[in-house]
């Protein structure tokens, strides 16, 4: 496993766990947000996907577009971020169910036909991978458009939600800045 250092120390030292298996990043991802530690992550999962060919990133609102921003920055691409609620004023959408583990119940997510076509090279990106319901989501967007998924990476995933797995098991190349473990015990465990 590829961990990005600087990223598992600020989780290890700004990181709290709560009941559930759920990671509160609020000081430096979720809720303040850390420019140069998100600039470091991003010049990092380029370096992982630098093989690929690139031209849009896509992301769900609202905590993927901070890094989704900065790697379209990066790759001089546009960014577009999957909304999760459909806008009245918008009518030709391409629309998907994604079930929430933690709140138990589904939502639907679309993007606009104008914004995913047939060919785009998509790279998704978001913050977290748990149960990998939003990338499934995601995956049936990009079959729609009939456009093409490059990969898709990760700030922070966690292990044992398995979603990671399963899209790996998809041959998606899949990269996560840090992987988790368990958190178990209100100890952050990263993965070796
Ligand atoms: P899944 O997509 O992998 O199946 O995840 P799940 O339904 O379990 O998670 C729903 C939301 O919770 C997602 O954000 C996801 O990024 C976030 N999330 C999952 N696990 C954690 C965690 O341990 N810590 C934190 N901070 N967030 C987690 P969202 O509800 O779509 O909202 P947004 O924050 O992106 O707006
Ligand atoms: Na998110
Ligand atoms: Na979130």
């Amino acid at each position: 496993t590829k961990q990005f250092a600087p990223l598992v120390k600020r989780i290890l030292t700004d990181g709290k766990c709560l009941e559930g298996g759920i990671l509160k990043v609020d000081n430096f991802i979720n809720h303040q947000i850390d420019p140069e530690l998100l600039k470091q992550m991003s010049i990092e999962l380029v370096r992982r996907f630098a093989a690929k060919d690139i031209n849009k990133i896509l992301t769900i609102e609202a905590s993927g577009i901070a890094p989704a921003i900065m790697m379209g920055f990066l790759l001089d691409v546009p960014v577009v971020f999957a909304k999760k609620k459909k806008p009245s004023t918008m009518s030709d959408m391409l629309v998907t169910s994604v079930f929430s583990f933690t709140k138990q119940r589904s939502y639907d997510v679309c993007v606009a036909k104008e914004f995913l076509h047939k060919g785009d090279k998509v790279l998704f990106i978001d913050d977290f991978l748990a149960n990998g319901n939003a990338a499934k989501g995601i995956i049936d967007l990009i079959n729609q458009a009939e456009a093409e998924l490059v990969g898709m990476g990760f700030l922070i995933e966690k292990a044992f939600q398995h979603g990671g797995d399963y899209l790996r098991g998809q041959n998606i190349q899949v990269e996560s800045l840090a992987i988790i473990d368990s958190l178990d015990n209100c100890t952050i465990t990263i993965k070796e």
